[in-house]
């Protein structure tokens, strides 16, 4: 019998096993969106890394950046009985049916990293970070760094849909918007990936007079970041000087890519996002003590002052 069964049969009973009891017994699902990008290797090594550590079964299945995998997995772990769920939702919409099923069938769904638009009822908690802070963030650098120069912004989208997406174009359209010689030329989704992000880029490119015309790359995410610098080099400018390049994760490429002078501001978002969630769980478990339903991750910005090589050689080996 599941952990979650013995809580809800024997309340009172159950919840007097110790945390660490209750962790070695665990079956949780993990639906994870895919391995789109460096960060999302980097969280599913952390997750897996986690469930070891706490010595929880971790059923993992990769959703392939399709949402209905994602369904059909969720399903497949309510019909095995798992102990708790986690998704990380690849869009915002389109979570209701089955986030009730999993709550008709008593098993606790966290989410990972990205939000879903349906009732919070229908999940135990969200670990993600302020993806709205973080757009501010990037916006923020880089106006305080243009100052009063004009500067026409390209903007690599994350995946269509999704709330980093929404999110990230919010919270840097909020920084600049004070900002009148600081505008959004060009706009389209490279959905996260590195080689999306370069083609999108060349287009952007040709469309502004070669790449001229254009003073900033904001990329929803530094693997796009990273295919865009190799677009900027391809057309013979200099990433990090002629276009500057700011965007989001703080994956050790970005670091490498700011060593070289490529690259001028990412802002970070940790792929530990099991470690909260796990530890939410088992409190849960423990005595039914629900965790504050949004539980959310720091946005730290880095520089070429924050020892760039040093980042990079203290990620490199981490699951990036
Ligand atoms: O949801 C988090 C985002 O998803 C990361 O910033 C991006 O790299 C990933 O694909």
């Amino acid at each position: 019998m599941s952990v979650l069964s013995r809580l809800a049969l024997g309340a009172g009973v159950s919840i007097l096993l110790s945390t660490t009891a209750m962790a070695a017994d665990l079956t949780v699902g993990f639906s994870q969106i895919g391995s789109e990008s460096g960060w999302r290797a980097a969280e599913t090594s952390v997750t897996k890394a986690e469930a070891e550590k706490r010595g929880i079964d971790l059923k993992f299945a990769d959703a392939q950046q399709k949402q209905e995998n994602q369904i059909k997995a969720i399903r497949g772990f309510i019909a095995q009985g798992v102990d708790a769920i986690l998704v990380a939702p690849v869009v915002a919409t389109g979570w209701e049916a089955v986030l009730g099923e999993a709550k008709d069938a008593k098993i606790p769904v966290i989410l990972l990293d990205r939000g879903v638009d349906a009732s919070q009822d229908l999940y135990l908690t969200s670990i993600a970070s302020d993806q709205v802070e973080e757009g501010r963030v990037a916006g923020r650098w880089l106006t305080e760094n243009v100052k009063d120069k004009d500067c026409k912004v390209v903007e690599l989208q994350g995946t269509v849909g999704s709330t980093p997406a929404i999110n990230r174009k919010k919270g840097f359209e909020e920084a600049i918007a004070d900002h009148k010689n600081v505008s959004i030329a060009r706009s389209q989704t490279g959905d996260f990936t590195r080689s999306k992000g370069k083609e999108v880029m060349e287009g952007f490119i040709k469309a502004e007079n070669g790449g001229k015309g254009i003073c900033a790359v904001y990329a929803h995410n530094d693997d796009m970041a990273v295919g865009a610098i190799q677009a900027i080099k391809d057309a013979g400018l200099k990433p990090g000087s002629d276009i500057l390049v700011v965007s989001i994760d703080a994956v050790p490429d970005i670091f490498a890519a700011m060593a070289a002078g490529e690259a001028n501001a990412t802002v970070e978002l940790t792929p530990n996002m099991a470690g909260p969630a796990f530890d939410a769980l088992a409190a849960y478990l423990k005595d039914g003590k629900e965790p504050p339903k949004f539980i959310i991750t720091e946005s730290k910005l880095y520089t070429p002052a924050d020892n760039p090589k040093g980042e990079y050689e203290a990620r490199k080996g981490l699951g990036y």
